[in-house]
């Protein structure tokens, strides 16, 4: 039998993160092969994580520009897509989640007549404005595909939902739970040395922000409980890894450069930031990779925004929204600061967003939706509808 070739489209560091496992999964597997192209979204944050997971991009179209726009994200990705479309032999092409790279390299694609498989299937807020852009573009991209793979029962639902047929969904669990399985494996302990100015032993609070909705005003209220937080609290230390867009570092970096016990650093790259996550003792955020991540290293994370599509983790009790609401961040990150019990029912070890089985999982149902190799994989399955 001829390989089954599988085309895979990335563009940003989480896209990749959580791709990089069904690249390695696709190398390694004797009945598939796989080529990878990149749109380069991101630049450096995005060649930190190729090189962690030793993934070399066949096509990089190279398409970040300062301050770019919805605009030339979509119309750069959709132009290059052609050449690499009409030159590839794939049989599937792979996106994964709701960027901009993955709805318009899905878009291209459907133009190539080339289904479209999608890694993290049928995540959903109820307004299509928040997260903006990404909510229309997981919304899109459901319609594009057609296998979908989705990481839980919720997700399945929504598929569902949206009119997918069941047999074209595939619950594998999410495939960052795969990544940092993989990376978690054999990392030191401890930060690693001289990253951060801290006494030993000093405890702190993570903190990652950049959603474009959250960009300005919402992102300054954040700043402003930060500097409160570390006000009311004599022990309190704020690390914060700052993305590289200039809209969040041009609030960021006045609001809070030069404060005792804010350490501002450059953007982390993926292994920093899971022993940062490991080391912590609180998290907010505003990303949706680190709301998975958390969970599997027993970490609460309040989150900055009035809604989430990864709801399990809310359920599950170690996540909850807090907005960018100065008084309730402030309240609540106070609370489980200084209140253990509050803070253990908070910090349970358990994640509800993955097994480590997913990469392998979306292998399988490619080969047995394309190749009618072997019998459809076992799905992940577990309690993380809301009860
Ligand atoms: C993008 C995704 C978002 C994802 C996020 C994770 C879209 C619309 N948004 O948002 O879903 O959660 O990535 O980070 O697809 N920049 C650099 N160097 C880099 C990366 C970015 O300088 O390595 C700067 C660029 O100037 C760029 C700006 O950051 O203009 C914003 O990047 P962009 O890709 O437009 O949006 P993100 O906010 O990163």
């Amino acid at each position: 039998m001829k390989p089954l070739r599988v085309l895979t489209v990335f563009g940003t560091r989480p896209e990749a993160i959580k791709m990089a496992p069904v690249v390695l999964a696709l190398q390694a597997h004797p009945q598939t092969e796989v080529e990878i192209a990149v749109t380069g979204q991101h630049r450096h944050i995005l060649d930190q994580v190729l090189e962690l997971f030793r993934i070399t991009p066949d096509v990089d179209l190279d398409i970040m520009q300062p301050r770019q726009t919805l605009y030339t994200i979509t119309s750069n990705t959709l132009n290059g897509m052609e050449k690499v479309l009409q030159e590839s032999r794939a049989e599937v092409t792979l996106v994964q989640g709701d960027t901009t790279t993955a709805f318009a390299a899905g878009l291209a694609s459907f133009y190539a007549k080339i289904p479209v498989g999608h890694v993290e299937a049928g995540l959903r807020t109820e307004d299509i404005y928040e997260p903006f852009p990404e909510e229309m573009n997981r919304r899109l991209l459901t319609t594009i595909a057609h296998y979908h793979f989705a990481p839980t029962e919720g997700s399945l639902q929504n598929c569902l939902d949206s009119g997918v047929p069941r047999e074209r969904i595939y619950v594998t669990g999410n495939t960052v739970t795969d990544a940092l399985l993989h990376i978690a494996s054999d990392l030191p302990p401890g930060l690693p040395e001289g990253l951060v100015d801290m006494p030993a032993g000093a405890r702190y609070v993570l903190v990652e922000t950049h959603r474009r909705e959250n960009l300005g005003e919402p992102m300054r209220q954040v700043c402003r409980a930060i500097k409160e937080l570390v006000e009311r609290h004599p022990d309190l230390h704020v690390v914060f890894s700052v993305h590289p867009n200039p809209a969040v570092r041009d609030v960021v970096f006045p609001e809070l450069q030069d404060r005792a016990r804010i350490h501002l650093l450059e953007p982390v790259d993926y292994t920093t930031l899971i022993r940062l996550i490991r080391e912590c003792t609180l998290i907010l955020t505003d990303s949706g990779g680190i709301q998975e991540e958390a969970p599997s290293l027993g970490k609460p994370v309040l989150v900055l925004r009035r809604q989430t599509e990864r709801p399990e983790g809310v359920y599950a009790g170690v996540a909850e929204l807090m907005g960018t609401d100065f008084e309730k961040i402030v309240a609540r990150a106070s609370q489980l600061w200084t209140d253990q019990a509050a803070y253990r029912a908070m910090s349970q070890v358990a994640s509800p967003y993955g097994d480590g089985e997913a990469a392998r999982r979306t292998v399988e149902a490619l080969l047995h939706e394309i190749r009618g190799v072997g019998s459809r994989p076992g799905e992940f399955l577990r309690e993380t509808v809301g009860a």
